[in-house]
């Protein structure tokens, strides 16, 4: 099938890929001439592993092209995917302008039946909206279309696999046309349809969002509780999760979720609720807990270091997770901020995520992708992501490195007995201080 996905960010690039890849024809268009430009020239401007890999073969079999000229992609396919930003507005809602300009060159372009299908995550009503745009801009001209609401589900770090793989297509659509075509479009992924009005398919999208948002708060309360009682949080969770009603999946405690989709789409969820005169009370508090979180973290690393000011922390890791340089919303943000502003040095390591955390957090930070380098002569030692390099790093060596052998864990990577072994002074979320006496003293 010929498909043109208009935006080459995270979910046009993937999803552009992921279809070229299971034999449909792709065109991937964009209004940035740079982005495409540099796309031609074999460069993918985000980090997701595997992706720059599939582009690169996809092109070469040429069932994967780039385009700045959008009017000829939209001539060129069949169907037309609408995979622009919908960053939060300033009251929390979506804003849809990219999304308005995409549906108006589409209806200036428009010739010969085409579907057109909102892959944004946009709120309830997108759907009507995209349609009345396009019709406004069809000049008169006779040409038939009908749009569709397919939401993206995939995850930064692993969106290749979760594309390629996924557990659900949600297809909204009112004509049965253009429910057959990406259902079609959808055969070679072998995966469970669910057919559905477009009102629908942009509500699971908010509700799948703000479901797991709500389980990562739930168990990040909880965490708080448990650090009351002495209970170990991780445990917890494991005992939980063992219930097949609840599951075992996003209920690891941290520092709170950040990201490109849960903190957005929890307050587009707000604001759509109140545009329909309900109050989300639910959902309003799974925001506020994720907001407390990182700074209950700041709490906990200035009680256990004895006050921070002054004093040279490391920081390892600042991407929002691993396996991207995406600083969207990031805990590692107000938490960096918030020790800088009690006196703190910070010195913070991240494989891939420096140059987009300096746009972000600025130059009051020490950056260094060397781990080691970072930890030596620090204070303490705070884990903010928990990269792979983390999770496996030299601990004898951080040890010898740190001025005083302290580790605070955002994530809970490590084993506790394993901490106490080491004779680590190691705290964490949820879970009993190891040697924590210690750093007092000390
Ligand atoms: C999320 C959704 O998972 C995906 O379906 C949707 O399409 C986009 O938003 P993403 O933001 O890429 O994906 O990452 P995800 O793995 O969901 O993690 C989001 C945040 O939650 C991260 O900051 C992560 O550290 C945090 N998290 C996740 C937890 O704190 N605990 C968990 O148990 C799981």
């Amino acid at each position: 099938m010929k498909v043109t996905i208009i935006g080459t960010g995270y979910v046009g690039l993937v999803n552009g890929a992921c279809f070229a890849e299971k034999g449909h024809h792709v065109i991937c268009a964009d209004i940035n001439q740079n982005k495409i430009d540099q796309l031609n020239d074999g460069q993918i401007p985000i980090y997701e592993p595997g992706l720059a890999e599939l582009v690169h073969a996809n092109r070469q079999a040429g069932r994967l092209n780039f385009s700045s000229d959008v009017e000829a992609a939209v001539q060129a396919s069949d169907i037309i995917y609408i995979a622009v930003g919908t960053p939060m507005s300033p009251t929390g809602e979506a804003d849809l302008t990219y999304v308005d300009g995409v549906a108006e060159t589409i209806g200036k372009s428009l010739n010969g039946y085409k579907v057109v299908v909102n892959k944004s995550t946009v709120p309830v009503g997108t759907g009507k909206r995209v349609e009345s745009i396009i019709r406004q801009h069809l000049g008169g001209r006779e040409a038939s279309f009908d749009v569709v609401s397919n939401p993206e589900f995939l995850r930064e770090g692993t969106a290749i696999k979760d594309c390629m793989n996924m557990e659900r297509a949600v297809i909204g659509a009112e004509s049965k046309q253009a429910m057959q075509l990406i259902r079609e479009l959808h055969e070679p992924f072998n995966t469970i349809i669910v057919e559905t009005n477009i009102e629908t398919a942009e509500m699971i999208k908010y509700a799948s969002n703000a479901f797991l948002a709500m389980k990562i708060s739930f168990i990040n309360d909880i965490s708080n509780i448990c650090e009351r009682v002495g209970a170990n949080v991780v445990d917890l969770s494991y005992g939980l999760g063992l219930d097949s009603r609840i599951g075992n999946k996003f209920l690891d405690a941290g520092i709170g979720f950040g990201g490109s989709c849960f903190p957005k789409d929890t307050e587009a969820l707000i604001s759509i609720s109140k545009n329909v005169g309900y109050e989300f009370k639910l959902i309003e508090s799974v925001i506020t807990t994720n907001k407390n979180q990182p700074i209950h973290f700041v709490q906990k690393i200035d009680t256990i270091v004895g006050s921070v000011a002054g004093k040279k922390i490391a920081v390892l890791g600042l991407a929002f997770k691993p396996e991207t340089d995406d600083m969207r919303s990031a805990p590692s943000i107000p938490i960096i901020r918030e020790l800088i502003s009690r006196g703190a040095e910070v010195h913070a390591y991240d494989p891939v995520a420096i140059e987009q955390a300096k746009l972000v957090i600025g130059t009051d930070v020490v950056y260094s992708d060397d781990l080691l380098q970072t930890v030596d002569g620090c204070d303490a030692c705070v884990i903010l992501t928990e990269w792979p390099q983390v999770v496996k790093m030299d601990l004898d060596e951080v040890k010898k490195r740190l001025k005083q052998p302290i580790l605070i864990d955002g994530r809970n990577i490590f084993d506790l007995a394993e901490m106490e072994k080491r004779q680590f002074v190691y705290a964490s979320i949820g879970r009993p201080d190891i040697n924590a006496y210690a750093s007092q003293i000390g």
